[in-house]
């Protein structure tokens, strides 16, 4: 597949501007862009209604003013719960978004998404037409700038059977065996990779094969050089700004 991912500046708001505004919400995104992230990523699940919403945990309680599991909710219900307060008052009120609408509002900025799909175990084809049905309705297939990444091997499948053209990152918390062949066989554009587990070798060889390298999450300076001197092509941190800035993170 031709690569033609950019990255520039080579940052990814991971979650937003996750530091200054709560993670995953609108306040988070629309810092992330005030900043001048051209990138953002974010993770989609479902309501239990089926609507593709913008959250990260399983369960609402870290992130919300709710109790209990997200895919046992119906979109009306977390659409009424609280996903700012918890992070600081002034952002009390702030709403678990609809992918949608994050959609839209990349567009009209013409920003940037690395779209991690999280579904629950046996929901993943649901998952990714919801997801799809977002994307597409906005989107052209082959835009570059939206690149779909997911730790679900059976998402990432199921997203290259319906869309040939789309961009797939491989997301790798670990060095799986045969990741190399996973990647070839996703027709993967980008490989995710936690970054302490990145070497200058594996650096080399992901680039041997064309794709770009993005690393997670990093939110120190000196860490950030180290890596972008080892060839990565952008890092996921919840500091864009620092990065962007190159401001030594306290
Ligand atoms: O997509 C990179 C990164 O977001 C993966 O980990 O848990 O923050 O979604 P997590
Ligand atoms: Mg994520």
């Amino acid at each position: 597949m031709n690569n033609s991912l950019i990255f520039n500046p080579p940052v990814i708001a991971h979650r937003g501007a996750s530091h200054l505004a709560p993670e995953n919400t609108m306040a988070a995104f629309i810092k992330a862009a005030q900043l001048g992230a051209k990138w953002v990523e974010f993770d989609v699940m479902l309501a239990a209604s089926g609507e593709a919403i913008i959250f990260h945990d399983e369960t609402l309680s870290r992130t919300t003013n709710g109790k209990g599991m997200v895919a046992e909710s119906t979109f009306t219900k977390l659409s009424t719960l609280d996903a700012g307060g918890w992070f600081a008052p002034q952002y009390s009120g702030e709403r678990i978004p609809l992918l949608k609408d994050v959609l839209q509002f990349l567009k009209e900025m013409n920003m940037a998404a690395v779209v991690e799909i999280k579904p629950l175990v046996g929901e993943e084809e649901q998952t990714v037409l919801r997801t799809l049905e977002a994307v597409d309705a906005l989107f052209k297939e082959r835009d570059s700038s939206i690149l779909f990444s997911s730790f679900s091997l059976p998402s990432l499948k199921y997203l290259r059977q319906r869309s040939h053209h789309c961009q797939i990152g491989l997301l790798l918390d670990e060095w799986e065996p045969g990741w190399e062949q996973k990647c070839l066989n996703l027709k993967c554009v980008s490989v995710h990779v936690n970054e302490a587990i990145l070497t200058q070798e594996k650096a080399n060889k992901i680039k041997e094969m064309g794709m770009k390298l993005c690393a997670y999450t990093v939110n120190d300076l000196s860490r950030a050089s180290e890596l972008y001197a080892i060839g990565v092509d952008a890092l996921f941190t919840d500091v864009p700004d620092q990065l962007i800035n190159g401001k030594i993170i306290e």
